[in-house]
C-alpha cells in the first residue's frame, strides 16, 4: 500500500501520516514514512527527540550523495540515470515506532520538468519507492495543492485529504479531491481531524455530500495530542481518543 497524506497547512497530516505508520509498522508491516515537507517534523511523531530529527541531513539537501549519484566530470552536467535502492537501506532512519523514515527535504517541483541534480535524485528515489518495491509507503506531503500537479506523488494508491471543519481546510481539501480526481489514484478520500462534536461533524458531512466526497474516517479533537504538540511530551497511545481512531482508519485500510 502506499499513501499520500496531504490538506491545508496544520490540520494534522503529520500527525496522522506518523501514527498510521506507526500502527502499519506494529501491525508487522515493513514501512517507510517520506517526509516531503521543506520543513520536515515527521521523526518527531515517529519517536524521535526532536535533536535526533534535527541532524537528519534531507536527501534533497545531501550534497555528497547527489554529487555522487548525479555527477559526470564535466562541470555543469550530470547524469539522469543512477541506481536508487542502496540509498533507501543506507538514508532511511530507524525510528522507535518501528518506521523507517527518509527525510526527502523541498520536492516542491515534483511535476514540475525541474531536472536539476537534487530533484532529480528525489524523484527517482520517490518513483523507486512508490513503484518499484513492496514496502508500505506514507508519504507525508507539503501543505496545499502545489506539489500533486502531474507527478510522481500520482503513483499512490490512496491519498488522504485531511480537513479540519474550517471553511478553508475545506476548500483546500476539496480542489485536492479535485486535482487527483482523474489520475491513477484508487481511493481518495478526506479524514475529518480535530472534530470537536456533533455541530462540525455535520459541517464535514454536509459539505463531503455536496461535493461528492468520501469520508474515511472522523478523528475527533483531542486535547492530549494538542498538549503534547505544546509540551513536546509524547502521547500516551492507550488514552488517546485520536490515536485510537487514526489505528482503526490504519486498520480497516489494511483489511481492504
Ligand atoms: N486530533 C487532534 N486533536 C488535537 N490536536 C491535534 C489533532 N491533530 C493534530 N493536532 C495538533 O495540531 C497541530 C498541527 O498538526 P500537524 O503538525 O500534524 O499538522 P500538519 O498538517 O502536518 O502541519 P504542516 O502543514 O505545518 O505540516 C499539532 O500541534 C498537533 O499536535
Ligand atoms: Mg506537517
Amino acid at each position: 500500500m502506499k499513501i499520500a497524506v496531504s490538506g491545508k497547512g496544520g490540520v494534522g497530516k503529520t500527525f496522522i501520516a506518523g501514527t498510521l505508520a506507526a500502527r502499519f509498522a506494529s501491525n508487522g508491516h515493513p514501512v517507510i514514512a517520506i517526509d516531503a515537507d521543506p520543513s520536515p517534523n515527521l521523526g518527531v511523531t515517529l519517536g524521535l527527540t526532536a535533536e535526533e530529527a534535527a541532524r537528519i541531513v534531507p536527501i534533497a539537501e545531501n550534497e555528497n550523495l547527489i554529487l555522487l549519484k548525479t555527477g559526470t566530470e564535466f562541470p555543469g552536467v550530470f547524469r539522469l540515470t543512477f541506481t536508487v535502492s542502496d540509498i533507501i537501506k543506507k538514508y532511511s532512519v530507524p525510528t522507535p515506532s518501528g518506521v523507517a523514515l527518509m527525510v526527502m527535504g523541498t520536492v516542491r517541483s515534483m511535476g514540475s520538468g525541474c531536472i536539476c541534480p537534487a530533484h532529480s535524485l528525489v524523484k527517482a528515489l520517490l518513483r523507486h519507492l512508490l513503484v518499484d518495491r513492496n514496502d508500505m509507503v506514507i508519504l507525508d506531503m507539503e501543505a496545499g495543492i502545489e506539489h500533486l500537479g502531474r507527478g510522481t506523488a500520482q503513483r499512490v494508491d490512496s491519498l488522504l485529504v485531511i480537513t479540519d471543519a474550517d471553511r478553508k481546510s475545506l476548500m483546500i481539501a476539496a480542489s485536492i479531491c479535485r486535482l487527483a480526481t482523474g489520475s491513477e489514484i484508487q481511493k481518495i478520500g478526506l479524514v475529518g481531524n480535530r472534530i470537536t462534536g456533533t455541530p462540525q461533524e455535520i459541517i464535514l458531512r454536509t459539505f463531503a455530500e455536496k461535493n461528492g466526497l468520501d469520508i474515511l474516517a472522523i478523528i475527533p479533537y483531542d486535547l492530549k495530542v494538542a498538549e503534547s504538540g505544546v509540551t513536546g511530551v509524547a502521547i500516551d497511545e492507550k488514552t488517546s481518543v485520536a490515536v485510537t481512531a487514526i489505528q482503526h482508519l490504519a486498520d480497516e485500510m489494511q483489511k481492504e
